[in-house]
């Protein structure tokens, strides 16, 4: 037991969240760009994670990371009726301790048990071998390989997995 809980994000949270966002190690490869200020945190917490499936990742009720199931209109992609995406991030810092694993494995147990979702999909650039591995730990398999383009419009490739209930 790591004492990892998951909750939703508090305006208090911002400037621990503007802490671990500036890193430019943790946005771009997630598909965001690095946090530019306090402000700009307190923006997200206020418009973006007050979606309802989004949650702070914490450890003493401080957040380390951020974990969602994403559920039509807000995914990056359309999956079907039944279906989420997942997406986490976790402060560099913390990384390498099984966090975004357990996070996951938290929220895919409700994404199942309590909301009615079938099946749960993911996407991770290829080069991102760290998420690649967090979804093979979680059980996920390949489903499809997909052009993108990041928040500034330079194309990517990514693959998607999928998750059945
Ligand atoms: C991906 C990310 C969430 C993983 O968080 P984490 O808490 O370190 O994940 P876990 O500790 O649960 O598992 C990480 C696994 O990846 C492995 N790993 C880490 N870096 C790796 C690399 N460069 N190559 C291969 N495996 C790697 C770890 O060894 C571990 O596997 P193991 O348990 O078999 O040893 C974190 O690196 C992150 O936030 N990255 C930036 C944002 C991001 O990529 N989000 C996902 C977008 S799809």
């Amino acid at each position: 037991m790591t004492g990892l809980k998951l909750r939703h994000w508090r305006e208090s949270d911002a400037e621990c969240l503007y802490h671990f966002a500036k890193n430019p190690n943790i946005g771009p490869i997630a598909g965001w760009p690095p946090h530019e200020s306090v402000e700009f945190s307190l923006n997200i917490i206020r418009t973006i994670f007050q979606r309802k499936e989004c949650y702070a990742v914490t450890v003493g009720d401080v957040p380390i990371g951020c974990v969602e199931l994403l559920i039509h209109p807000d995914g990056n992609h359309w999956w079907g009726e039944g279906s989420a995406e997942l997406g986490y991030w976790i402060a560099e810092e913390h990384q390498g301790k099984g966090y975004a694993t357990e996070a996951s494995n938290m929220l895919i147990k409700r994404a199942f048990d309590d909301l009615n979702i079938e099946r749960i999909y993911a996407s991770y650039k290829k080069e991102n071998e760290a998420s690649k591995r967090v979804l093979e730990k979680l059980g996920f398999r390949y489903f499809d390989e997909i052009n993108n383009v990041d928040y500034l419009n330079r194309p990517f490739r990514e693959v998607a997995v999928i998750l059945e209930k």
